[in-house]
Protein backbone atom coordinates (compact mmCIF):
# COMPACT_ATOMS: atom_id res chain seq x y z
CA UNK A 1 0.00 0.00 0.00
CA UNK A 2 1.33 3.45 -1.17
CA UNK A 3 2.53 5.12 2.08
CA UNK A 4 0.07 8.17 0.96
CA UNK A 5 -2.66 5.94 2.00
CA UNK A 6 -1.75 4.69 4.96
CA UNK A 7 -0.51 8.46 6.64
CA UNK A 8 -3.07 10.01 7.93
CA UNK A 9 -1.67 13.21 7.38
CA UNK A 10 -1.79 12.06 3.95
CA UNK A 11 -5.45 10.49 4.00
CA UNK A 12 -7.10 12.30 0.27
CA UNK A 13 -4.34 14.50 -0.74
CA UNK A 14 -3.08 12.93 -3.34
CA UNK A 15 -7.01 12.72 -4.56
CA UNK A 16 -7.63 16.28 -4.05
CA UNK A 17 -4.85 18.15 -4.17
CA UNK A 18 -3.28 17.57 -7.48
CA UNK A 19 -0.56 20.59 -8.60
CA UNK A 20 -0.30 21.03 -12.53
CA UNK A 21 2.60 20.28 -14.53
CA UNK A 22 5.24 22.17 -12.46
CA UNK A 23 8.61 23.87 -13.08
CA UNK A 24 10.21 24.64 -9.35
CA UNK A 25 12.83 27.25 -10.13
CA UNK A 26 15.00 27.28 -6.73
CA UNK A 27 16.93 30.75 -6.45
CA UNK A 28 20.34 30.43 -4.77
CA UNK A 29 20.25 26.73 -5.10
CA UNK A 30 23.87 26.06 -3.63
CA UNK A 31 22.51 27.52 -0.58
CA UNK A 32 21.85 26.26 2.96
CA UNK A 33 17.96 26.11 2.90
CA UNK A 34 17.94 24.88 -0.54
CA UNK A 35 20.09 21.92 1.21
CA UNK A 36 18.62 21.34 4.36
CA UNK A 37 14.71 21.99 3.63
CA UNK A 38 13.40 22.98 -0.35
CA UNK A 39 15.25 19.56 -1.87
CA UNK A 40 14.29 16.96 0.74
CA UNK A 41 10.78 18.94 0.68
CA UNK A 42 10.58 18.25 -2.88
CA UNK A 43 11.80 14.67 -2.65
CA UNK A 44 9.05 13.89 0.28
CA UNK A 45 6.30 15.32 -1.58
CA UNK A 46 7.65 12.95 -4.52
CA UNK A 47 7.75 9.88 -1.75
CA UNK A 48 3.88 10.91 -1.60
CA UNK A 49 3.07 10.57 -4.80
CA UNK A 50 2.17 14.59 -4.26
CA UNK A 51 4.38 15.64 -7.63
CA UNK A 52 2.85 16.51 -10.79
CA UNK A 53 3.62 14.22 -13.02
CA UNK A 54 5.09 16.51 -14.92
CA UNK A 55 7.22 17.83 -12.36
CA UNK A 56 11.11 19.73 -13.29
CA UNK A 57 13.58 21.31 -10.48
CA UNK A 58 15.72 24.16 -11.52
CA UNK A 59 18.40 25.44 -9.93
CA UNK A 60 19.62 28.72 -9.76
CA UNK A 61 22.92 30.19 -8.82
CA UNK A 62 26.60 32.11 -9.17
CA UNK A 63 28.22 28.80 -9.12
CA UNK A 64 28.83 26.67 -12.69
CA UNK A 65 27.89 23.57 -11.56
CA UNK A 66 27.27 20.82 -14.19
CA UNK A 67 23.49 19.22 -14.49
CA UNK A 68 25.25 15.76 -13.31
CA UNK A 69 26.82 17.35 -9.94
CA UNK A 70 23.55 19.43 -9.25
CA UNK A 71 21.82 15.93 -9.00
CA UNK A 72 24.65 14.56 -6.81
CA UNK A 73 24.48 17.31 -4.51
CA UNK A 74 20.63 17.26 -4.34
CA UNK A 75 20.84 13.47 -3.22
CA UNK A 76 23.49 13.88 -0.89
CA UNK A 77 20.95 16.58 0.36
CA UNK A 78 18.36 14.27 0.48
CA UNK A 79 20.60 11.59 2.50
CA UNK A 80 21.82 14.13 5.14
CA UNK A 81 18.76 15.99 5.70
CA UNK A 82 15.47 14.21 4.39
CA UNK A 83 13.18 12.77 6.80
CA UNK A 84 12.95 9.94 5.13
CA UNK A 85 15.97 7.43 3.62
CA UNK A 86 16.36 8.07 -0.48
CA UNK A 87 14.36 5.53 -2.29
CA UNK A 88 16.31 5.47 -5.52
CA UNK A 89 13.47 4.57 -7.62
CA UNK A 90 11.78 7.55 -6.23
CA UNK A 91 14.69 9.99 -6.87
CA UNK A 92 15.38 8.97 -9.68
CA UNK A 93 12.08 10.10 -11.29
CA UNK A 94 12.61 13.20 -9.87
CA UNK A 95 16.47 13.26 -10.99
CA UNK A 96 15.49 12.67 -14.42
CA UNK A 97 14.06 16.18 -14.75
CA UNK A 98 16.64 17.94 -12.64
CA UNK A 99 18.64 20.54 -14.44
CA UNK A 100 20.54 23.59 -13.20
CA UNK A 101 21.25 26.78 -14.89
CA UNK A 102 24.17 28.71 -13.58
CA UNK A 103 23.85 32.78 -13.69
CA UNK A 104 23.90 36.30 -12.25
CA UNK A 105 20.98 37.61 -9.73
CA UNK A 106 21.32 41.19 -12.03
CA UNK A 107 22.49 39.55 -15.00
CA UNK A 108 19.68 39.90 -17.43
CA UNK A 109 21.10 38.02 -20.21
CA UNK A 110 21.18 34.65 -17.65
CA UNK A 111 17.39 35.45 -17.04
CA UNK A 112 16.73 34.94 -21.03
CA UNK A 113 18.69 31.69 -20.82
CA UNK A 114 16.55 30.84 -18.24
CA UNK A 115 13.49 32.05 -20.04
CA UNK A 116 14.48 29.77 -22.88
CA UNK A 117 15.59 26.64 -20.50
CA UNK A 118 12.00 26.90 -19.67
CA UNK A 119 10.32 27.15 -22.75
CA UNK A 120 12.66 23.85 -23.55
CA UNK A 121 11.34 21.95 -20.71
CA UNK A 122 7.06 23.51 -21.93
CA UNK A 123 7.87 22.22 -25.45
CA UNK A 124 9.37 18.58 -24.37
CA UNK A 125 5.82 18.28 -21.63
CA UNK A 126 4.25 19.26 -24.99
CA UNK A 127 1.14 21.34 -22.68
CA UNK A 128 1.30 24.49 -20.44
CA UNK A 129 3.02 23.99 -17.32
CA UNK A 130 3.53 26.51 -14.66
CA UNK A 131 6.40 28.09 -12.91
CA UNK A 132 7.23 28.60 -9.10
CA UNK A 133 9.84 30.72 -8.44
CA UNK A 134 11.64 30.22 -5.21
CA UNK A 135 13.88 33.04 -4.12
CA UNK A 136 16.47 31.45 -1.32
CA UNK A 137 19.01 33.91 -1.56
CA UNK A 138 20.31 36.42 0.92
CA UNK A 139 17.55 39.61 0.67
CA UNK A 140 20.18 41.90 -1.17
CA UNK A 141 19.12 40.11 -4.15
CA UNK A 142 15.44 39.74 -3.63
CA UNK A 143 14.83 42.77 -5.91
CA UNK A 144 17.60 42.06 -8.95
CA UNK A 145 15.75 38.62 -9.29
CA UNK A 146 12.37 40.23 -9.11
CA UNK A 147 13.55 42.40 -11.70
CA UNK A 148 15.24 40.27 -14.07
CA UNK A 149 11.93 37.75 -13.90
CA UNK A 150 9.77 40.63 -14.72
CA UNK A 151 12.31 42.24 -17.73
CA UNK A 152 12.68 38.67 -19.23
CA UNK A 153 8.62 37.72 -19.84
CA UNK A 154 8.85 35.31 -17.09
CA UNK A 155 6.55 37.05 -13.80
CA UNK A 156 4.00 37.63 -16.53
CA UNK A 157 3.88 33.40 -17.89
CA UNK A 158 0.35 32.44 -18.70
CA UNK A 159 -0.97 35.55 -16.39
CA UNK A 160 -4.43 35.39 -17.75
CA UNK A 161 -4.67 31.77 -16.87
CA UNK A 162 -5.06 29.56 -13.64
CA UNK A 163 -1.39 27.91 -13.84
CA UNK A 164 0.22 31.19 -14.01
CA UNK A 165 3.65 31.84 -12.89
CA UNK A 166 4.21 32.06 -8.93
CA UNK A 167 7.05 33.78 -6.89
CA UNK A 168 7.60 32.13 -3.13
CA UNK A 169 10.46 34.69 -1.38
CA UNK A 170 12.01 33.76 1.46
CA UNK A 171 12.29 36.01 5.21
CA UNK A 172 13.14 38.02 5.91
CA UNK A 173 10.20 40.10 3.92
CA UNK A 174 12.82 43.82 4.94
CA UNK A 175 13.67 45.34 7.81
CA UNK A 176 11.76 47.83 8.58
CA UNK A 177 8.53 49.49 7.58
CA UNK A 178 9.97 51.16 4.71
CA UNK A 179 12.02 48.30 3.11
CA UNK A 180 9.20 46.35 3.93
CA UNK A 181 7.13 48.88 1.69
CA UNK A 182 9.66 49.14 -0.78
CA UNK A 183 10.33 45.41 -1.28
CA UNK A 184 6.30 45.61 -1.65
CA UNK A 185 6.55 47.96 -4.40
CA UNK A 186 9.06 45.97 -6.17
CA UNK A 187 7.66 42.92 -6.31
CA UNK A 188 3.91 44.88 -7.24
CA UNK A 189 6.06 46.37 -10.56
CA UNK A 190 6.33 42.89 -11.38
CA UNK A 191 3.58 40.36 -9.80
CA UNK A 192 -0.02 40.68 -8.84
CA UNK A 193 -0.59 40.23 -5.50
CA UNK A 194 -2.04 36.85 -5.78
CA UNK A 195 1.48 35.43 -7.47
CA UNK A 196 2.59 36.15 -4.44
CA UNK A 197 3.65 33.38 -1.30
CA UNK A 198 6.13 35.34 1.39
CA UNK A 199 6.90 32.22 3.34
CA UNK A 200 6.80 32.46 7.20
CA UNK A 201 8.10 28.29 7.89
CA UNK A 202 6.21 28.69 10.96
CA UNK A 203 2.39 28.62 9.66
CA UNK A 204 3.77 24.86 8.04
CA UNK A 205 3.70 23.61 11.34
CA UNK A 206 0.95 20.81 12.12
CA UNK A 207 0.15 22.26 15.47
CA UNK A 208 -0.42 26.26 13.61
CA UNK A 209 -2.72 24.53 11.81
CA UNK A 210 -4.05 22.62 14.40
CA UNK A 211 -5.00 26.27 16.28
CA UNK A 212 -7.75 26.79 13.61
CA UNK A 213 -9.23 23.56 14.19
CA UNK A 214 -9.11 23.27 17.42
CA UNK A 215 -10.82 26.86 17.83
CA UNK A 216 -12.85 26.73 15.03
CA UNK A 217 -14.18 22.87 15.23
CA UNK A 218 -14.72 22.61 18.84
CA UNK A 219 -17.76 23.68 20.56
CA UNK A 220 -16.39 24.13 23.87
CA UNK A 221 -13.51 26.39 23.39
CA UNK A 222 -14.72 29.52 21.18
CA UNK A 223 -17.66 30.31 23.85
CA UNK A 224 -14.35 30.63 26.01
CA UNK A 225 -11.81 32.76 23.45
CA UNK A 226 -12.59 36.19 24.76
CA UNK A 227 -11.88 38.83 27.42
CA UNK A 228 -14.47 37.80 29.89
CA UNK A 229 -12.42 34.37 30.64
CA UNK A 230 -9.23 34.65 29.27
CA UNK A 231 -6.66 36.67 31.65
CA UNK A 232 -3.59 36.58 29.81
CA UNK A 233 -2.19 35.29 26.27
CA UNK A 234 1.71 34.25 26.24
CA UNK A 235 3.71 33.01 23.07
CA UNK A 236 7.12 31.85 23.83
CA UNK A 237 9.88 31.64 20.79
CA UNK A 238 12.59 30.32 22.58
CA UNK A 239 15.94 28.72 20.95
CA UNK A 240 18.86 26.83 22.53
CA UNK A 241 21.14 27.68 20.77
CA UNK A 242 23.44 31.41 20.32
CA UNK A 243 24.81 33.09 17.49
CA UNK A 244 27.51 30.39 16.04
CA UNK A 245 28.67 31.62 13.59
CA UNK A 246 26.28 34.18 12.05
CA UNK A 247 27.12 36.71 14.66
CA UNK A 248 27.82 39.41 11.92
CA UNK A 249 24.23 38.28 10.09
CA UNK A 250 22.68 38.38 13.45
CA UNK A 251 23.99 41.68 14.41
CA UNK A 252 21.88 43.28 12.20
CA UNK A 253 18.54 41.80 12.77
CA UNK A 254 18.14 41.00 16.46
CA UNK A 255 15.12 38.83 18.26
CA UNK A 256 12.71 41.29 17.06
CA UNK A 257 13.38 41.36 13.61
CA UNK A 258 14.18 37.38 13.24
CA UNK A 259 11.35 35.95 15.38
CA UNK A 260 9.23 38.48 16.85
CA UNK A 261 8.14 40.49 13.69
CA UNK A 262 7.47 37.43 11.91
CA UNK A 263 6.33 34.06 13.61
CA UNK A 264 5.35 35.53 16.58
CA UNK A 265 2.94 38.22 14.97
CA UNK A 266 1.51 35.16 12.94
CA UNK A 267 0.73 33.26 15.94
CA UNK A 268 -0.82 36.11 17.31
CA UNK A 269 -2.62 36.92 14.74
CA UNK A 270 -4.12 33.19 14.12
CA UNK A 271 -4.92 33.01 18.12
CA UNK A 272 -6.63 35.99 18.44
CA UNK A 273 -8.43 36.70 14.91
CA UNK A 274 -11.77 37.00 14.58
CA UNK A 275 -13.88 33.57 13.15
CA UNK A 276 -13.10 33.79 9.02
CA UNK A 277 -15.94 33.47 7.07
CA UNK A 278 -14.80 30.57 5.07
CA UNK A 279 -11.28 28.76 4.76
CA UNK A 280 -10.70 30.82 1.63
CA UNK A 281 -6.73 32.45 1.80
CA UNK A 282 -8.13 35.72 1.39
CA UNK A 283 -10.96 35.58 4.47
CA UNK A 284 -8.08 33.92 6.61
CA UNK A 285 -5.65 36.77 5.69
CA UNK A 286 -8.51 39.85 6.03
CA UNK A 287 -9.06 38.69 9.90
CA UNK A 288 -5.33 38.27 10.27
CA UNK A 289 -4.98 41.98 9.38
CA UNK A 290 -7.65 43.09 11.13
CA UNK A 291 -6.43 41.81 14.54
CA UNK A 292 -2.76 43.05 13.99
CA UNK A 293 -4.24 46.53 13.12
CA UNK A 294 -6.07 46.15 16.34
CA UNK A 295 -3.07 46.02 18.35
CA UNK A 296 -2.04 49.57 20.25
CA UNK A 297 1.40 51.04 19.57
CA UNK A 298 3.45 49.69 22.24
CA UNK A 299 4.27 52.18 24.69
CA UNK A 300 7.87 52.87 24.92
CA UNK A 301 10.66 54.25 27.84
CA UNK A 302 11.73 52.64 30.48
CA UNK A 303 7.99 51.94 32.02
CA UNK A 304 7.09 50.70 28.73
CA UNK A 305 5.58 47.58 26.90
CA UNK A 306 9.09 46.13 26.39
CA UNK A 307 12.32 44.62 27.41
CA UNK A 308 15.26 43.76 25.72
CA UNK A 309 18.78 41.80 26.64
CA UNK A 310 21.88 39.61 25.61
CA UNK A 311 22.47 36.52 27.25
CA UNK A 312 25.44 36.49 29.28
CA UNK A 313 27.89 33.50 30.31
CA UNK A 314 25.91 30.66 31.85
CA UNK A 315 25.34 26.89 32.00
CA UNK A 316 23.43 25.26 29.03
CA UNK A 317 23.10 21.55 29.26
CA UNK A 318 25.31 20.94 32.07
CA UNK A 319 28.25 22.88 29.71
CA UNK A 320 29.53 26.25 30.29
CA UNK A 321 27.76 28.74 27.67
CA UNK A 322 29.70 32.24 26.44
CA UNK A 323 27.70 35.26 26.40
CA UNK A 324 26.74 37.42 23.76
CA UNK A 325 29.55 40.10 23.69
CA UNK A 326 31.84 36.87 23.82
CA UNK A 327 30.74 35.64 20.60
CA UNK A 328 32.36 35.59 17.26
CA UNK A 329 31.70 38.45 14.65
CA UNK A 330 29.52 40.50 17.50
CA UNK A 331 30.95 43.98 18.09
CA UNK A 332 32.14 45.18 21.99
CA UNK A 333 29.32 47.37 22.53
CA UNK A 334 27.09 45.49 20.33
CA UNK A 335 23.32 46.99 20.89
CA UNK A 336 21.69 44.12 19.58
CA UNK A 337 18.89 42.03 21.49
CA UNK A 338 18.96 38.68 21.90
CA UNK A 339 15.97 38.15 23.87
CA UNK A 340 12.77 40.70 23.06
CA UNK A 341 9.76 40.61 25.21
CA UNK A 342 6.50 42.99 24.44
CA UNK A 343 3.09 43.14 26.48
CA UNK A 344 0.14 44.05 23.70
CA UNK A 345 -2.70 45.59 23.84
CA UNK A 346 -5.48 44.36 21.55
CA UNK A 347 -8.38 47.44 21.19
CA UNK A 348 -11.15 45.21 19.83
CA UNK A 349 -14.69 43.88 21.50
CA UNK A 350 -13.15 40.53 22.14
CA UNK A 351 -9.77 41.73 23.79
CA UNK A 352 -9.89 44.87 25.23
CA UNK A 353 -7.71 44.56 28.54
CA UNK A 354 -6.50 40.86 28.15
CA UNK A 355 -2.47 41.52 27.84
CA UNK A 356 -0.72 39.11 25.14
CA UNK A 357 2.97 38.52 25.88
CA UNK A 358 5.17 37.68 23.35
CA UNK A 359 8.86 36.48 23.92
CA UNK A 360 11.40 35.23 22.16
CA UNK A 361 15.47 34.61 22.73
CA UNK A 362 18.27 33.43 22.05
CA UNK A 363 20.48 30.47 24.75
CA UNK A 364 17.35 30.00 26.71
CA UNK A 365 16.62 27.19 28.75
CA UNK A 366 15.23 25.03 26.07
CA UNK A 367 14.25 25.14 23.02
CA UNK A 368 10.22 25.41 22.30
CA UNK A 369 7.51 27.35 20.62
CA UNK A 370 4.77 27.68 22.28
CA UNK A 371 1.33 29.28 22.60
CA UNK A 372 -0.48 29.28 26.19
CA UNK A 373 -4.26 30.57 26.84
CA UNK A 374 -4.20 31.20 30.38
CA UNK A 375 -7.94 31.56 31.69
CA UNK A 376 -9.64 33.42 34.81
CA UNK A 377 -9.97 32.20 37.64
CA UNK A 378 -13.42 30.33 38.74
CA UNK A 379 -15.17 32.57 42.06
CA UNK A 380 -13.13 31.00 45.10
CA UNK A 381 -16.04 30.60 47.31
CA UNK A 382 -15.47 26.26 47.47
CA UNK A 383 -12.12 26.17 46.61
CA UNK A 384 -9.20 29.19 47.65
CA UNK A 385 -5.63 28.46 47.36
CA UNK A 386 -5.03 27.15 50.96
CA UNK A 387 -2.95 24.60 52.26
CA UNK A 388 -5.32 21.51 51.42
CA UNK A 389 -6.06 23.38 47.76
CA UNK A 390 -3.08 23.27 45.73
CA UNK A 391 -4.51 25.13 42.51
CA UNK A 392 -3.20 26.68 39.16
CA UNK A 393 -5.14 28.41 36.72
CA UNK A 394 -6.46 26.78 33.14
CA UNK A 395 -4.01 27.12 30.54
CA UNK A 396 -4.37 25.58 27.21
CA UNK A 397 -0.93 25.36 25.48
CA UNK A 398 0.07 24.73 21.64
CA UNK A 399 3.48 23.48 21.99
CA UNK A 400 4.31 23.59 17.93
CA UNK A 401 7.89 22.68 18.38
CA UNK A 402 9.40 20.60 19.53
CA UNK A 403 6.56 17.71 20.62
CA UNK A 404 3.80 19.76 18.52
CA UNK A 405 0.76 19.08 20.91
CA UNK A 406 -1.83 20.14 23.20
CA UNK A 407 -2.17 20.39 26.59
CA UNK A 408 -4.48 21.84 29.28
CA UNK A 409 -3.96 21.77 32.79
CA UNK A 410 -6.52 21.28 35.45
CA UNK A 411 -7.50 21.21 39.11
CA UNK A 412 -7.93 17.43 40.22
CA UNK A 413 -8.78 16.06 43.55
CA UNK A 414 -5.66 13.84 44.90
CA UNK A 415 -7.46 10.56 45.38
CA UNK A 416 -7.70 9.85 49.10
CA UNK A 417 -9.93 10.03 52.37
CA UNK A 418 -9.58 14.08 52.69
CA UNK A 419 -10.28 16.63 49.76
CA UNK A 420 -7.07 17.94 48.86
CA UNK A 421 -6.32 19.42 45.10
CA UNK A 422 -3.48 19.61 42.62
CA UNK A 423 -3.08 20.57 39.10
CA UNK A 424 -2.65 18.05 36.35
CA UNK A 425 -1.58 18.09 32.99
CA UNK A 426 -3.60 17.02 30.16
CA UNK A 427 -1.66 16.17 27.17
CA UNK A 428 -2.18 14.93 23.67
CA UNK A 429 0.71 14.52 21.37
CA UNK A 430 0.94 14.19 17.82
CA UNK A 431 3.41 11.86 17.51
CA UNK A 432 1.75 9.36 19.67
CA UNK A 433 -1.99 9.98 18.01
CA UNK A 434 -0.63 10.32 14.39
CA UNK A 435 2.45 8.56 14.28
CA UNK A 436 6.08 10.57 14.15
CA UNK A 437 6.59 10.95 10.46
CA UNK A 438 4.81 14.49 10.00
CA UNK A 439 5.18 16.23 6.93
CA UNK A 440 7.71 19.26 7.20
CA UNK A 441 6.49 22.32 7.01
CA UNK A 442 8.20 23.49 3.79
CA UNK A 443 6.65 20.28 2.07
CA UNK A 444 3.28 21.55 2.87
CA UNK A 445 4.09 24.97 1.82
CA UNK A 446 5.55 24.14 -1.29
CA UNK A 447 2.97 21.92 -2.18
CA UNK A 448 0.27 24.65 -1.33
CA UNK A 449 2.13 27.14 -3.83
CA UNK A 450 2.03 24.45 -6.32
CA UNK A 451 -1.61 24.29 -6.11
CA UNK A 452 -1.96 27.75 -5.90
CA UNK A 453 -3.34 27.93 -2.23
CA UNK A 454 -2.08 30.79 0.22
CA UNK A 455 -3.66 30.22 2.87
CA UNK A 456 -0.72 29.81 5.15
CA UNK A 457 1.61 32.37 3.13
CA UNK A 458 1.62 36.13 4.34
CA UNK A 459 0.05 38.42 2.18
CA UNK A 460 1.87 42.15 1.57
CA UNK A 461 -0.45 44.33 4.13
CA UNK A 462 -0.14 41.61 6.59
CA UNK A 463 4.04 42.38 6.75
CA UNK A 464 3.57 45.76 6.67
CA UNK A 465 0.91 46.06 9.71
CA UNK A 466 3.34 44.12 11.05
CA UNK A 467 6.51 46.24 11.45
CA UNK A 468 4.25 48.87 11.53
CA UNK A 469 4.28 47.81 14.97
CA UNK A 470 7.52 47.13 15.34
CA UNK A 471 9.60 49.54 13.69
CA UNK A 472 9.00 52.89 16.54
CA UNK A 473 10.48 50.34 18.76
CA UNK A 474 13.60 49.51 16.42
CA UNK A 475 14.16 53.44 16.26
CA UNK A 476 13.52 53.79 19.46
CA UNK A 477 16.04 50.97 20.67
CA UNK A 478 18.60 52.60 17.94
CA UNK A 479 18.89 55.68 19.50
CA UNK A 480 19.08 54.16 22.96
CA UNK A 481 22.11 52.33 22.55
CA UNK A 482 22.84 49.89 25.20
CA UNK A 483 20.63 51.86 27.14
CA UNK A 484 18.25 49.79 29.08
CA UNK A 485 19.50 46.72 27.53
CA UNK A 486 19.24 43.81 30.40
CA UNK A 487 20.90 40.35 30.33
CA UNK A 488 20.40 37.03 31.14
CA UNK A 489 22.41 33.86 31.76
CA UNK A 490 23.01 31.86 29.17
CA UNK A 491 20.11 28.53 29.39
CA UNK A 492 18.00 30.93 31.91
CA UNK A 493 14.65 31.77 30.70
CA UNK A 494 15.46 35.72 30.38
CA UNK A 495 16.29 38.97 31.83
CA UNK A 496 14.73 40.61 35.51
CA UNK A 497 13.58 43.49 33.27
CA UNK A 498 10.56 40.52 31.28
CA UNK A 499 9.63 39.43 34.38
CA UNK A 500 8.73 42.89 35.60
CA UNK A 501 6.87 43.09 32.30
CA UNK A 502 4.43 40.65 33.73
CA UNK A 503 4.63 41.58 37.33
CA UNK A 504 3.20 44.93 36.58
CA UNK A 505 -0.35 42.96 36.35
CA UNK A 506 0.46 40.26 39.02
CA UNK A 507 0.96 38.20 35.91
CA UNK A 508 4.68 35.97 35.20
CA UNK A 509 6.22 34.14 32.82
CA UNK A 510 5.11 30.36 32.35
CA UNK A 511 8.05 27.78 32.12
CA UNK A 512 7.09 25.67 29.26
N1 LIG B 1 18.89 28.56 6.23
C1 LIG B 1 17.78 28.55 6.91
O1 LIG B 1 17.52 27.68 7.73
C2 LIG B 1 16.73 29.60 6.68
C3 LIG B 1 15.59 29.57 7.46
C4 LIG B 1 14.60 30.52 7.20
C5 LIG B 1 14.79 31.46 6.22
N2 LIG B 1 15.93 31.49 5.48
C6 LIG B 1 16.07 32.49 4.44
O2 LIG B 1 16.24 31.82 3.20
C7 LIG B 1 17.12 32.55 2.36
C8 LIG B 1 18.27 31.65 1.98
O3 LIG B 1 18.94 31.22 3.13
P1 LIG B 1 20.29 30.36 3.09
O4 LIG B 1 20.63 30.07 4.48
O5 LIG B 1 20.17 29.24 2.12
O6 LIG B 1 21.30 31.46 2.51
P2 LIG B 1 22.76 31.28 1.98
O7 LIG B 1 23.18 29.86 2.05
O8 LIG B 1 23.60 32.30 2.64
O9 LIG B 1 22.60 31.77 0.46
C9 LIG B 1 21.88 31.03 -0.52
C10 LIG B 1 22.59 31.20 -1.86
O10 LIG B 1 22.46 32.54 -2.29
C11 LIG B 1 23.64 32.91 -2.97
N3 LIG B 1 24.26 34.05 -2.25
C12 LIG B 1 24.78 34.07 -1.03
N4 LIG B 1 25.23 35.28 -0.69
C13 LIG B 1 25.00 36.06 -1.75
C14 LIG B 1 25.23 37.42 -2.01
N5 LIG B 1 25.79 38.22 -1.11
N6 LIG B 1 24.86 37.90 -3.20
C15 LIG B 1 24.29 37.10 -4.09
N7 LIG B 1 24.05 35.78 -3.88
C16 LIG B 1 24.39 35.28 -2.72
C17 LIG B 1 24.56 31.74 -2.98
O11 LIG B 1 24.36 31.02 -4.17
P3 LIG B 1 25.31 31.15 -5.43
O12 LIG B 1 26.66 31.61 -4.96
O13 LIG B 1 25.31 29.79 -6.03
O14 LIG B 1 24.66 32.15 -6.31
C18 LIG B 1 24.06 30.93 -1.82
O15 LIG B 1 24.34 29.58 -1.96
C19 LIG B 1 17.55 33.78 3.16
O16 LIG B 1 16.73 34.85 2.80
C20 LIG B 1 17.29 33.36 4.60
O17 LIG B 1 17.03 34.48 5.42
C21 LIG B 1 16.90 30.57 5.69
Amino acid sequence: MAESQRHPFLHGLSKHRGAPPTVVVIFGASGDLTARKLIPAVYNLGVDNLLPTDFHLVGYGRKEIPDDEFRTLAADAIKEFSRRELDQDVWARIAKNTTYVAGGYDDADAFKRLAKHIDEIEKGVGRDVQVLFYISTPPSVFAPILKNLGGAGLAQKHLDQPHHAKVIIEKPFGHDLASARELNGTIRSVFEEHQVYRIDHYLGKETVQDLLVQRFANAIFEPLWNRNYIESVQITVAEEVGVGSRGGYYEQSGALRDMIQNHTMQLLALTAMEPPVSLHAESIRDEKVKLLKAIQPLRLGPDGDVARAQYADGMLGGKPAQGYLKEEGIAEHSKTETYAALRLSINNWRWQGVPFYLRSGKRMARRVSEIAINFRHPPGTLFAESEKFNLAGNTLAFQIQPDEGLSLILNAKVPGLETRTQPVKMNFRYATTFGSNTPEAYERLVLDAMIGDGTLFIRGDEAETSWKLCTPLLEYWSEAGREGMDSYPAGSWGPPSADALLAKNNHHWRQP
